[in-house]
């Protein structure tokens, strides 16, 4: 798997000539699934390490039961060192309210002075990495929140995670994307536009701290025009980053791929 790009040539997606039809793709060690209730408290300990306490209008506990919402994961299976986190790391995980309360504190103390030292501490099922939130209105799709952990930026996650949302969207049948981001988040606004979403738009002190809202949108994602980039870009990504399995897509279908 090559994890850098030393000659630049992917650093363009659009233009770049490169052939990647004829590499060797290798797995990824994440693969992408839905999110489901069970995974509530991992997903708002990424939300608060990813927004910092400032407000998101979005409730995951109550998107992940909604039938026109669906919520994508990164995941993994544990690390070995990871699992001596046990049951520590999914009392860690609770919504920050309950993380605080006195009744928590309490049974924490209980697990790390007792419980930890005579049962084998049992961790969620999947360690999660990030996740996309997606709502579905009419024909649009819309991104209500996009997040990873600190030590996961910049491996190609997040842009697996907009890939995988926009896979979702074209088999729903969407017409287009769309999603509001501060107008100072650099590194969210990149990745859209790499995506081909362009800005329509300003939503004047949307943040409750002031800050404007840019709003953000794809071309149609069924045309022709707009697949055969999305392609290109997925068959780029694969190349850098391994093959993300995702079970309701298929691997790549060039013959001399090896996914292994
Ligand atoms: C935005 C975010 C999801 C990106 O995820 P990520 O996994 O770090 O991004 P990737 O490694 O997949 O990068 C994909 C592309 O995003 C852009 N990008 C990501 N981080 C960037 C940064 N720090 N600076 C500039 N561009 C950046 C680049 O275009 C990059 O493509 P490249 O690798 O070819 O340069 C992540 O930074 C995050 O969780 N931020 C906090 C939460 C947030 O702001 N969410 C958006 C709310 S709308």
């Amino acid at each position: 798997m090559n994890r850098s790009d030393p000659d630049g040539v992917l650093s363009d997606p659009f233009e770049s000539n490169i052939d990647v039809s004829h590499k060797v793709t290798s797995k990824n060690e994440f693969s992408i699934r839905q999110a489901d209730r069970d995974d509530v408290q991992m997903l708002e300990s990424i939300e608060r390490e990813a927004f910092q306490g400032t407000s998101t209008f979005v409730r995951i506990d109550r998107d992940l039961v909604r039938e026109n919402a669906v919520y994508l994961a990164a995941v993994r299976d544990w690390l070995p060192e990871e699992r001596e986190l046990g049951r520590r790391y999914s009392i860690s995980t609770q919504s920050q309210k309950a993380y605080d309360s006195l009744l928590a504190r309490i049974k924490r103390n209980f697990y790390r002075n007792f419980l930890d030292k005579v049962t084998k501490p049992k961790l969620p099922g999947d360690y999660i990495a990030g996740f996309i939130g997606l709502w579905f209105v009419l024909d649009e799709t819309h991104v209500v929140m996009i997040a990873l952990r600190d030590k996961d930026r910049r491996k190609g996650i997040g842009e697996q995670l907009i890939i995988s949302a926009l896979e979702h969207a074209v088999a729903r049948g969407a017409r287009i994307v769309t999603l509001e981001v501060r107008q100072s988040n650099e590194p969210a606004i990149e990745l859209y536009l790499k995506y081909g979403f362009h800005k329509v738009g300003l939503r004047r002190r949307y943040y409750d701290d002031g800050e404007n809202a840019v709003i953000m949108t794809t071309p149609q994602i069924q045309s022709d025009d707009f697949q055969r980039q999305f392609t290109r870009l997925l068959e780029q990504h694969s190349y850098r980053w391994g093959w993300v399995p995702r079970p309701e897509f298929g691997a790549p279908k060039s013959d001399s791929n090896e996914v292994v």
